[in-house]
């Protein structure tokens, strides 16, 4: 049986978070058996904000460690490096050249930027989605698994692939679907609940991150602010707090939320934010003792630059087509 094919990355901008790894990674994990997967690390994504060479470099091998650690299997997926697969830069620029300026001004990460009044934003922020689309549209996959975040993404990858397919009159590019899960497509930061868990935080009690020392996450999750309902409740518009933390709990446990609301009933909170704590830290302590096994394994090298090689066979056989169809190939 064909698989259908899936693909998705990360952007290591900074430290991958407990929430790339519940609404991304985890899921990557996941449907690696039943898919045939793709993911990458977003290298030329990450520098469309400013970036020290040297700290970039250690994200993105941990990133790449990391999406070892949590499971992918590099003999069922394929793992690389975005820049190692030149197509992506090329689909991107042609891909812009089919995108109106009005549609990219609706994105928000670039809106809220502006919307905060940040300046000196680089043209790379501005056409991000379009190099997305085509990290996207070069490899024919029908599903995206992403956060919730990202689905304005795919959406518009969606737009230029059905306005390139209307105007050249063929199937150049397969439409691409987002796959959110019914939980964990967004979790919150655990001091503003009202806020997206993200690895450019500037304070970071309210963000777990995968290689937190898996003491100071039980800690971040003990201060975690909730409400004073004092009753354990899946209500993220009453108790966002407590929600969040419902959700995270069931999605390491990968059970539903109603297992663990019947699993805590009655607890209080300190006891019920101790019983989320513990799974979090298990969490953390097993990534990273695999993660240590892996780095000592000396392993990276070799899985991305086969995961590029396997990439690029599928990728430049997409830009070829592509270029021939609108013409710029002799
Ligand atoms: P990035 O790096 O911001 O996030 C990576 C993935 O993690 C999800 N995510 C979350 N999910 C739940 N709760 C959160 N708090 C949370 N924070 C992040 C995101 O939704 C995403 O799925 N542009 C993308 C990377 C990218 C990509 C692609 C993705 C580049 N090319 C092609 C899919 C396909 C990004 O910046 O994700």
């Amino acid at each position: 049986m064909i698989k259908k094919r899936m693909i998705s990355a990360i952007k290591p901008s900074g430290h991958l978070t407990l929430g790339n790894y519940i609404g991304a990674l985890a899921n990557f994990v996941k449907y690696q058996d039943d898919f045939e997967m793709i993911v990458f690390i977003a290298n030329l994504h990450t520098i469309t904000v400013p970036q020290e060479p040297d700290e970039l470099r250690s994200n993105l091998e941990e990133a790449a460690i990391l999406y070892l650690a949590a499971g992918l299997d590099p003999a069922k997926a394929t793992i690389f490096l975005q820049s190692d697969v030149h197509e992506h830069a090329q689909l991107g620029h042609i891909l812009q050249c089919f995108t109106y300026l009005g549609e990219l001004n609706r994105m928000t990460q670039y809106k809220d930027k502006v919307a905060k009044g940040e300046t000196n934003l680089g043209v790379g922020l501005y056409t991000y989605p379009t190099l997305m689309a085509a990290d996207i549209l070069l490899y024919d996959a029908q599903f995206v698994p992403v956060g919730i975040d990202q689905k304005q993404h795919v959406e518009l990858t969606r737009d230029l692939a059905e306005r390139i397919n209307n105007r050249f009159d063929k199937e150049l590019f397969v439409i691409p679907e987002p796959l959110l899960e019914e939980v964990g497509t967004k979790i919150y930061d655990l001091q503003d609940p009202s806020k997206k868990m993200s690895k450019s935080d500037v304070s970071d009690k309210g963000c777990i991150y995968l290689m937190d020392d898996p003491k100071k996450a039980r800690k971040k999750i003990m201060s975690a602010i909730t409400d004073s309902y004092d009753t354990i409740q899946y209500d993220p518009e009453k108790q966002p707090g407590i929600s969040n933390l419902l959700v995270i709990a069931a999605s390491l446990k990968k059970v539903s939320v109603d297992t663990i609301l019947m699993e805590t009933q009655g607890m209080r909170y300190g006891d019920f934010k101790k019983y989320v704590a513990s799974i979090v830290e298990e969490t953390l302590t097993d990534i990273q003792s695999r993660y240590q096994d892996i780095k000592a394994q000396n392993v990276l090298n070799e899985v991305l630059s086969e995961g590029a090689l396997k990439a690029r066979s599928i990728a430049s056989k997409k830009l070829k087509e592509v270029q021939s169809t609108i013409g710029i190939e002799l």
